[in-house]
């Protein structure tokens, strides 16, 4: 394999041949010498080739396949920069084009697109310094989680994609089947008869890997998964996915305490990851946010660059609070009495929301917070009850800009409340068999948590919308690709 673009420019100038392979950005001729811009995608850094158009092996006829987004073979060797913002450049000695692109057709010009356009592109967005960036950030932080979990003993465990039961509880679930929709098996009463079906009973796409986790942690000690989770809710929000990825530890004998401690030790490991090797791309990031700032209202625009968000990640210790003073300090806030937040925060009980959760950060405590102890009403069957028995061992961690990025908690390990839990929530008892014997064979404290990948991604790399921190995001309406 040829050296990448990104080990070529740590190289020093020499006589010496090199091999660049990569997508032309942009071509410029001048006097007699080309200037053609390369990317590999190995770095948001191009290099640039010069080439000698006069008396040299290289004529301008030979370069007139070598436009924007064609890949090319340039054969040369390194000199110094005369100026591309780079140390080196490539003095070019042989040109071949591998692949042209017509430049009257090739939709992704050397301009700023908008996102938009380019989500209707996403084979080709790639290519774009913005997603290039993307990309390489989600890759550094999917292998950091694997570090971190990796160098404090976790086990990673692979939970199935194919479940039966519904994590959560909240019933948005993309149902599994093999069955024939025009004329499926019935009961006697019309409904579906599902124990025709593939497995023999009704199953989903997993909402979430936890309970299945759970049942490895109560013998591995501590665990972790980390893969793609499904929800059909309807929610065409810039934050909600219906695929997203989840990273979902969960450790035997921890309390809710030490599971805020690990949320906060992991999400700050990730953001010093993400500075320490993703330095280019979080400035061409951070540099994007601020120009995009500059477009929106005075009173919309984020009081922090990105940067600045991630260092105010880093640097301060998570504020810790109860649901309950939460909704105190909501209450008597400002926008509250004025009429400014959209849901109105009147009765102890309602569910937060993301303006809500945003202010407590960005305003209120101008800190990360863990809000823990929520009304049982809003939170899953899973867990632990409060000896007030209204609240349970819950929290969720907001971030600046986003809101919550995860949610988990101390988990019910008591096998007689659990199964009233089970019951109040109207789970059918026999499809929860198995978790429940967990808490029949000795049972322990244990807790987790969960962060939605993409979501973080959008806090790591201030993208304001889920739809372009993934691949090829799977939205309502929206399966392309
Ligand atoms: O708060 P959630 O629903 O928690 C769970 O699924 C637990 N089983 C986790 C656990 O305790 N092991 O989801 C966890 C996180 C959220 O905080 C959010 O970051 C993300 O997953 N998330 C979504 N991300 C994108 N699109 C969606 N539709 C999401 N729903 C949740
Ligand atoms: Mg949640």
């Amino acid at each position: 394999m040829q050296p990448s673009i990104a080990q070529i420019l740590k190289m020093s100038p020499s006589s010496d041949p090199v091999v660049v392979n990569g997508w032309v950005r942009t071509k410029r001729t001048s006097k007699n010498v080309a200037f053609i811009a390369v990317n590999d995608g190995s770095t948001i850094l191009n290099i640039q080739a010069v080439a000698d158009l006069e008396g040299g092996a290289i004529t301008e006829a030979m370069l007139t396949d070598v436009t924007t987004g064609a890949a090319v073979r340039i054969t040369g060797n390194l000199v110094p920069s005369q100026g591309s913002g780079q140390a080196v450049e490539l003095k070019a000695q042989k040109i071949e084009v591998l692949g042209a692109a017509d430049p009257e057709k090739y939709p992704l010009q050397p301009k700023k697109h908008s996102l938009e356009f380019l989500r209707e592109i996403a084979h080709l967005r790639f290519r774009t310094n913005t997603f290039g960036a993307m990309f390489r950030i989600r890759h550094a932080m999917a292998f950091a989680i694997h570090k971190f979990f990796n160098d404090r003993g976790f086990f990673y465990v692979h939970t199935p994609i194919i479940t039966g039961s519904d994590c959560e509880g909240a019933g948005a679930m993309f149902r599994v089947t093999t069955l024939d929709p025009k004329n499926p098996p019935l009961n006697e009463d019309g409904s579906v008869d599902f124990s025709k079906d593939f497995f023999g009973k009704s199953t989903n796409l997993t909402v979430s890997g936890q309970l299945e986790g759970e049942l490895a942690a109560m013998s591995l000690g501590r665990i972790y998964t980390f893969g793609p989770t499904f929800r059909a809710e309807n929610s065409n929000t810039s934050r909600h996915a219906a695929e997203f990825w989840m990273i979902e530890p969960e450790v035997a004998f921890a309390d809710l305490t030490d599971n805020m401690d690990l949320a906060e030790e992991f999400l700050k490991y990730l953001v010093r990851y993400a500075l320490d090797n993703c330095k280019d791309d979080l400035e061409f990031f951070d540099k994007r946010l601020a120009e995009e700032e500059k477009t929106k209202k005075q009173e919309e625009r984020s009081e922090m660059g990105l940067l600045q968000k991630l260092h105010f990640m880093l640097e301060n210790k998570f504020e810790r609070v109860t649901y309950t003073e939460a909704f105190e300090i909501l209450k008597n806030s400002t926008p509250n009495k004025k009429k400014k937040f959209q849901y109105p925060v009147d009765t102890w009980g309602i569910d937060l929301q993301s303006e809500h959760e945003r202010y407590l950060v960005e305003k209120h405590f101008k800190k990360p917070t863990i809000l823990t102890d929520y009304p049982k009403e809003i939170k899953a069957f899973y867990m632990r009850l409060n000896d007030d028995g209204k609240t349970v061992r819950a929290m969720d961690v907001l971030a600046p800009g986003i809101g919550e990025i995860i949610g988990g908690s101390q988990r019910e390990e008591r096998y007689d409340m659990l199964k009233k839990k089970i019951e109040e929530f109207k789970i059918p008892e026999e499809s929860m068999w198995w978790y429940l014997e967990t808490r029949k064979y000795g049972t322990a404290v244990h807790s987790g948590f969960g962060l939605g990948f993409d979501r973080f991604l959008m806090f790591v790399t201030g993208m304001g919308n889920i739809r372009d921190t993934a691949p090829f995001p799977r939205t309502t309406g929206s399966a392309e690709f």
